[in-house]
């Protein structure tokens, strides 16, 4: 037997029994003629005392960080106790030990404040994951999995896993394709979630699905972004929407139970896609504080367009992503004492490009009623006292005010908000904030082309109140400057996104279960027939022998396990992840193939 316990295992009732443990050498303290070691395994650490005897065969054999140690020895009550760990009453005092195996000095030292940077720890991935921190993310990663699988289990779903190999599915991003040696000259796509096949398998009448699947999107990397991730992908048959919000609520709420033991006992807030944009400037709003946008409508009377610093089209709020420019405040609550310097700062950091505004407005509402803001030339007291009623504020608020094209804008002032809410401590991390967001358009707008485009993908239906207006007008948009009076511009779709702390965590749709309708959203995305029957062709003729009414949705699994974990970077809860140029730095891939594969593959290489 390699070990009779773990090091995460003995404690006091434990003294006097002769054990045996196996690990890796943390750290090597020597006191004269004895040697203390903290061996570590996934459980935890244990300390060994090395006596007088053991020293000297320890000189034989000299051990290092990392090297793999078996030890035989017996329980012993520590007299100089450590409380931070659980092993802490207690020492091994050694009889023998084996070593199991050497280990070079490793290129960063395996703690949680380790000294290693952010490369170096990509490039040694498997010491990384040896690190306490490290490995709490994937425990945690674990049990979300293991939390969903019961409730989606307890439920009925059924997991069924669907093919990698595939045929394009759109849902935004580009594919990863991978070539066909049998059939040469073709390609498959890796799939950017199994959108198609779980539509197809509730055809199939598995009216329950689920899979916790890999997803490939070739796309723009960011701190929540990873090239390949991992989805809860969930479809069910026979239901409304009102039943998959509450399915899926329960599946949330049941892991932040399991896995956090927290009883998120509310009901989950729910907003439209239209009241998100208004109130936050953002379709995944961080509702863990307030702090709400205010479009600032001027009065034309009370500020002849003459004498306003802003500009004379700001006397009406445009439509989002109209031509017009907004005027959009925040109130920052108990900050009208902020100084000089504090505010300018502020400017800096809106003027930085990734913000891109080209200013900073401010209104101090002092606790004595007056008004001091970076505006006093151009307006009276009563005109900023104006101001402050419009943006409904109190006193002792900072006033932040950001003027120019609405989508900029807006985009902007959404980015101060949740700055300011950062500086002010409202977004706690401990905190789990979850939120609805329904409604949302079922086109988007795509100019280069002048075409609409499914904003979350074409098998979303519309609302049934708007099914008409879809089938009923043609999609070709005539006036590409007034887009937004197409009749398209204002269908709802049937989809749904689920927020966490200002994340995207899920997002799905009820789903198009009639030819005619998928037609005309294929048709409406600018697909002709030849290239509808190419592309979907299975899943129109599939929508020919009895589509049952059908929706669902995906979960961000890597995201949802970082923010319970209370990290950013979704990163650090993936065993191997990749950096952020899409590449494993410790495999060293992507890597180029030898002229023999591609010689099989009929591939030449044409490299500029
Ligand atoms: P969607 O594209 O919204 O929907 O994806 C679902 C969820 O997956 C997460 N996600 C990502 N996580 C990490 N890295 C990425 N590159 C990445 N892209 C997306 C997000 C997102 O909310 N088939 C539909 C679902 C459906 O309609 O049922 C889909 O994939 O948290």
């Amino acid at each position: 037997m390699f070990r009779t316990h773990t090091c995460g295992e003995l404690r006091i009732e434990n003294i006097g029994q002769q054990i045996t443990l196996a690990g890796w050498v943390q750290t090597i303290r020597k006191f004269g003629a004895i040697t203390f070691i903290d061996l570590r395994d996934r459980y935890g650490i244990t300390q060994l005392l090395f006596g007088e005897e053991l020293n000297k065969q320890l000189e034989e054999n000299p051990l290092g960080r990392e090297y793999v140690l078996q030890v035989n020895g017996i329980v012993n009550e520590r007299s100089n106790k450590n409380k931070n760990i659980p092993t802490g009453d207690i020492e091994i005092t050694v009889s023998s030990f084996t070593i199991l195996n050497k280990s070079e000095v490793p290129p960063f030292t395996i703690q949680d404040d380790t000294d290693g940077g952010d490369d170096l720890r990509m490039k040694f991935r498997y010491l990384d994951l040896r690190r306490n921190a490290v490995k709490r993310n994937i425990e945690l990663r674990y049990a979300v999995n293991r939390s969903a699988r019961n409730y989606l289990h307890e439920n009925n779903f059924i997991d069924i896993e669907t093919p990698f190999l595939i045929k394009s599915t759109p849902e935004g991003a580009r594919d990863f394709v991978v070539p066909s040696r049998m059939n040469e000259g073709e390609f498959y796509a890796l799939p950017q979630s199994p959108q198609t096949f779980k539509q197809l398998l509730m055809v199939s009448g598995y009216d329950r699905y689920f899979q916790i699947v890999k997803c490939f999107r070739d796309e723009d990397l960011r701190a929540d972004r990873q090239p390949e991730f991992t989805q809860i992908d969930c479809e069910m048959s026979f239901v409304e929407q009102e039943d998959i919000l509450n399915m899926f609520e329960g599946l949330v709420k049941r892991i932040f139970k399991d896995v956090k033991g927290i009883n998120y006992s509310d009901a989950v807030e729910r907003i439209t896609w239209e009241e998100a944009m208004w109130q936050y400037g953002n379709d995944k709003p961080d509702t863990r504080f307030g702090m709400k946008i205010c479009n600032l409508v001027f009065d034309k009377n009370m500020f002849p367009s003459k004498e306003n610093f802003f500009d004379a089209e700001m006397f009406d709020i445009p439509p989002f992503g109209g031509k017009g420019a907004s005027v959009l405040a925040i109130a920052v609550p108990n900050c009208s004492e902020y100084t000089r310097k504090q505010i300018d700062e502020l400017t800096e950091w809106v003027k930085r490009p990734q913000v891109g505004m080209k200013g900073l407005v401010f209104i101090k509402c002092n606790t004595d009623g007056t008004f001091k803001s970076s505006i006093d030339k151009f307006y009276t007291p009563e005109q900023l006292k104006a101001i402050a009623e419009a943006a409904n504020t109190k006193a002792g608020d900072l006033i932040l005010i950001l003027a120019g094209a609405e989508e900029r804008t807006r985009k902007a002032i959404s980015e101060l908000r949740l700055e300011m809410g950062k500086r002010l401590g409202l977004r706690n991390e401990n905190e789990f904030k979850l939120l609805w967001v329904l409604d949302f358009p079922l086109f988007e707008y795509a100019e280069e082309e002048n075409r609409w485009v499914a904003r979350h993908h074409p098998f979303t239906s519309p609302k049934p109140s708007d099914i008409d207006t879809m089938i009923n007008n043609s999609p070709v948009i005539e006036n590409a400057a007034e887009y937004l009076k197409h009749p398209y511009a204002n269908i709802k779709a049937n989809a749904y996104d689920m927020v966490l702390n200002g994340n995207e965590i899920g997002g799905g749709s009820i789903r198009i279960y009639q030819k005619a309708l998928q037609q005309k959203m294929f048709e409406a995305l600018g697909m002709n027939e030849e290239e509808q029957q190419h592309k979907f062709g299975f899943l129109l003729g599939a929508f020919e022998y009895g589509a049952p009414p059908h929706g669902g949705i995906a979960f961000g699994f890597d995201r949802l396990c970082a923010i319970l974990g209370g990290s950013e970077s979704i990163r650090d809860f993936i065993a191997f992840p990749k950096n952020n140029s899409g590449r494993d730095v410790m495999l060293d891939a992507p890597s180029s193939i030898d002229e023999k594969q591609l010689n099989e593959l009929q591939i030449k290489l044409d490299l500029k």
